[in-house]
């Protein structure tokens, strides 16, 4: 047999769960735990108990107390709940805003401004919606190809020490790429990445193989700014590390990569190439119709099968053998996202990319 204690708590738990509206709920509270609510009675009546069943009807009182108290802040929020979404329902959130200050108008009062009937008032504009820069599209749009094939997203530092930007990558001391003419050098001997493929080593000793993850970020190198140079500029990297990798799957991976973005007719050439950290190493041009000055084969990215000696690197590194040559093998490219954005998009000059002009920026909303 239930205790009446419990009954009450039993039937008031029923009625806070039916109550229709905050009003209705707040009759159960004051029937229950009102000043001369049913539950609250029971502290009265304690009194008339006999001592030894005072503490053990103390105990289920406190606790049909705050079971039902509980239940009543839950259903109160529920109805908040109700009433905020309906509230908000109502608002279109992708409205363009009515009004806005231009700047610098000392009278502005918060307050929204017709427009209409306004016309010559210059203290107010609609408010602007905005829209993402083409490189931050252009990132995009790779990302989700690349996912699409499995590659997870990985990252690394812009400011870099030598070791992950070169040493580890096979580029030896005396490479042109290492020279002060080539790269900044931070005072303290640390260097702005020259490229991408510095998360490639960060990747690999921070998890074993079979590795598939592209790095899109910005590279640095001391070029001189012209319409095709920025010292600044933006690559994705890309690594695959498992068993029986080739260059027949690097090509597969970039082929199909540059026609979901240029289109089916893209052609796709692979050229000799040499860099330290692949081996063989292949320069990859696209050429396609649907682009602005088709005919011309574009250089877009470097790519190779890592070679042996970055996989020791990072076995040195890590301390064990994770990537043992005889067993694992991969390959790796970095694409040029500045001119896959500006082939793409047929921008004539990379330095557009940063001088925020909306002219050219609103193109691409
Ligand atoms: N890191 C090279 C560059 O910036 C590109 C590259 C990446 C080449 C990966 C091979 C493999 O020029």
């Amino acid at each position: 047999m239930p205790h009446p204690l419990e009954e009450l708590r039993d039937s008031a738990l029923r009625e806070i769960d039916s109550a229709i509206d905050e009003k209705a709920l707040d009759a159960v509270r004051v029937r229950y735990l009102g000043r001369s609510g049913s539950i609250s009675s029971w502290g009265e009546q304690m009194k008339a108990l006999a001592k030894e069943e005072k503490p053990v009807i103390g105990k289920l009182l406190n606790e049909v107390r705050n079971a039902v108290t509980a239940a009543i802040e839950t259903r109160n929020a529920q109805f908040r709940l109700q009433k905020d979404s309906g509230a908000l329902a109502k608002i279109d959130i992708s409205l363009p805003g009515a009004t806005g200050p231009t700047g610098g108008y000392s009278g502005y009062s918060g307050q929204p401004v017709p427009l209409t009937g306004y016309s010559g008032y210059s203290g107010y504009l609609p408010l602007e919606r905005g829209s993402l820069h083409p490189l931050t599209q252009m990132w995009e749009r790779s990302i989700e190809i690349f996912r699409r094939m499995g590659f997870a997203l990985a990252d690394g530092p812009d400011i870099e020490d030598e070791s992950h930007c070169f040493d580890a990558l096979n580029t030896p001391p005396e490479h042109p790429a290492r020279n002060e003419q080539d790269t900044f050098y931070l005072p303290d001997g640390r260097l702005l990445r020259t490229h991408t493929s510095t998360v490639q080593i960060r990747t690999m000793e921070a998890a074993p193989p079979p590795i598939r993850v592209i790095a899109p970020g910005a590279a640095y190198r001391r070029d001189e700014l012209d319409a095709t140079h920025s010292p600044q500029f933006h690559q994705i990297e890309g690594l695959y590390v498992d068993e029986n990798v080739s260059v027949a799957d690097l090509k597969g991976t970039l082929e199909f990569f540059m026609r979901e973005l240029f289109g089916s007719g893209t052609e796709v050439q692979f050229r000799p190439h040499y860099f330290p950290f692949t081996e063989p190493s292949l320069e990859v041009y696209v050429k396609s119709k649907a682009l602005k000055g088709g005919e011309q084969w574009i250089e877009v990215a470097g790519s190779g099968v890592v070679h042996p000696a970055v996989f020791e690197a990072v076995n040195k590194a890590r301390g064990d053998k994770a990537y043992d040559p005889d067993k694992w093998s991969g390959y790796a490219f970095g694409l040029g996202m500045d001119r896959l954005a500006m082939i793409l998009f047929d921008i004539p000059d990379i330095r557009l990319f940063a001088q925020n002009d909306l002219r050219f920026l609103r193109q691409f909303a």
